[in-house]
């Protein structure tokens, strides 16, 4: 679809001189008709590329028809650029390829019409100014979106948040209800919303999209129509909603348990602690004892700081060990806030990183910050990875690498523009939750990919891989049923080359 219509190159007399007549040079790409867009452009620059285009064998057009495929523009206002578009009496305007100027100079750079990526493109607005078509259809997105969330791009820019809100309440509430399936569905449905470069403002403006299905679509209908939905403000005032909501928000609370609870008639935090039958975990004891701290979000200066401080204890083990920032705050960019910190730590000496991971938890345990430990709560899990395991038909929820979850005491004066909305208790320091992983080397691109998340792109290219390419993804390894073999990888760009995808960088995962 995002191919650009090349045919190959046909030669079939000698090249003339570049520079030569406008108009009389050789067509080498006979499906390959350009037409640049003045507006923004300027009349002569838009006459010099085209001399350029055409010496290198390209077709541009003067006039933008019916015939042309592909429209250049330097214009990066979408709205206004979209907005000329549709003004001209052009019928084939939704097969062609709205590019930028990037397009145009790496096909001069190649000296061939390079394939379209979506990068290229300008994005499709339906903006209010937008002069309806003919036959009405004018708000109808061009653009193609995938069912697959690894083939869109979603930054944390959410046109349509008020939508993937009311969604999201309900994909929780099939969660808790362990229906999985209508739990997957509307997460799908907010997951294609969230990639909108524009705002949905009628239900005809999701024509053509992806996984929306006729429960998500009424739930959508009453919204953009009434300002709310019944089912979900149901669903929020619900009692028992509410409180599994609540239980699953402690740190080592999940889903069953919050069930249990609840069947035991227990609804609040306090009737938890109060119960005579409640034997908590250690994870639980902690994560009610920190509950403020860990469910107030963490900022970026919080999580520069922590990186600081895991930093220095990587360095004190081995100055040979690899840190990189992965979960969310690898996808994040701006002012963005994340509910833990993950990190991902490993050694070039190989099967030297469990060592690496114990060691930097022994010198947290050591580390003291005016009279207190570092480390509040440290779990931490052995590693069970086993290549001759592998690949695994099944997904689990986690991989095999050695792995810690903490509770970390972090003090403001370590923080840039100190701690975030902690300054009433005049404590000083905060508490933070931080995920660490150490895969072996050769597993780290594997890993990265699988932690940067989110859980929606990681789930999608694993549907992806197996039900397109039949490979099956993990965080350890991809596997190639058909060749029956692993595919190696050392960085994230090789897994999506291997998988066929075009890159996604990492703030545009977030869907
Ligand atoms: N992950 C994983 N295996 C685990 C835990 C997490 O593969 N045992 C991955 C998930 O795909 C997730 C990422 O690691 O996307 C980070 O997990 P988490 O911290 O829970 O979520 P974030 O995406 O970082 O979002 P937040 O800012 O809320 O922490
Ligand atoms: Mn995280
Ligand atoms: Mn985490």
């Amino acid at each position: 679809m995002l191919r650009a219509r090349a045919a190959p190159a046909m030669r079939k007399k000698p090249r003339p001189q570049a520079g030569g007549v406008p108009g009389r040079e050789e067509v080498r790409f006979q499906g390959v008709r350009l037409y640049l867009v003045e507006r923004k452009m300027g009349r002569s620059r838009r006459s010099f590329l085209t001399q350029l285009a055409r010496s290198k064998g390209f077709m541009v057009e003067d006039v933008l028809s019916d015939a042309v495929t592909h429209v250049v523009s330097e214009d990066c206002q979408a709205s206004s650029l979209w907005t000329w578009l549709r003004g001209r009496d052009v019928k084939n305007l939704p097969a062609m390829h709205v590019l930028g100027i990037s397009w145009f100079t790496d096909s001069m750079k190649e000296g061939k019409p390079v394939a379209v990526e979506t990068r290229h493109l300008i994005e499709v607005c339906v903006s209010d100014t937008s002069p309806a078509l003919p036959d009405g259809t004018s708000s109808t997105p061009l653009l193609t979106v995938s069912q697959y969330a690894c083939k869109r791009r979603t930054t944390t820019v959410n046109n349509n948040k008020i939508l993937t809100d009311a969604l999201e309440v309900l994909a929780e509430s099939y969660e808790f209800k362990e229906i999985p399936g209508r739990c997957l569905a509307f997460r799908r449905a907010s997951s294609v919303l969230k990639s909108l470069p524009w705002a949905v403002r009628c239900l005809r403006d999701t024509e053509g999209l992806p996984c929306l299905g006729e429960h998500s679509k009424a739930v959508m209908e009453e919204i953009l129509q009434s300002g709310h939905s019944f089912e979900v403000e149901k669903t929020l005032s619900d009692e028992k909603y509410q409180t599994l909501k609540l239980f699953t928000s402690v740190f080592g609370v999940g889903p069953k348990t919050a069930e249990k609870w609840y069947r035991g008639g227990l609804r609040s935090f306090s009737d938890v602690l109060a119960a005579p039958g409640i034997h908590l975990n250690r994870m639980q004891q902690s994560g009610f004892l920190h509950y403020g701290d860990i469910s107030r979000a963490v900022s970026k200066a919080e999580a520069r700081a922590l990186g600081n401080l895991i930093d220095e204890a990587v360095r004190a083990v081995t100055p040979d060990a690899v840190l990189a920032l992965t979960g969310g705050f690898r996808r994040y960019r701006g002012k963005e806030f994340g509910h833990d910190v993950d990190f991902i730590v490993t050694t070039r000496e190989p099967g030297k990183e469990e060592k690496l991971l114990t060691g930097i938890i022994e010198r947290l345990k050591q580390q003291v910050s005016t009279l207190f430990g570092l480390l509040l709560y440290c779990e931490y899990n052995a590693s069970t990875f086993d290549m001759v395991k592998l690949p695994s038909h099944q997904f689990e929820a986690m991989d095999h690498f050695a792995k810690c979850f903490l509770i970390v005491r972090l003090e403001g004066g370590r923080v840039e523009g100190g701690l975030h909305g902690a300054e009433g208790d005049g404590r000083g320091w905060r508490a933070v939750r931080v995920d660490l992983v150490s895969p072996p080397m050769d597993r780290y691109a594997f890993a990265l990919l699988g932690w940067t998340g989110s859980r929606q792109f990681e789930r999608d290219l694993r549907r992806f891989a197996r039900a397109e390419r039949r490979m099956l993804l993990d965080n350890h390894t991809l596997y190639d049923k058909t060749k029956k073999e692993f595919l190696a990888a050392t960085t994230e760009k090789d897994i999506f080359a291997h998988l066929g995808l075009e890159y996604i960088e990492p703030w545009q995962r977030n869907a």
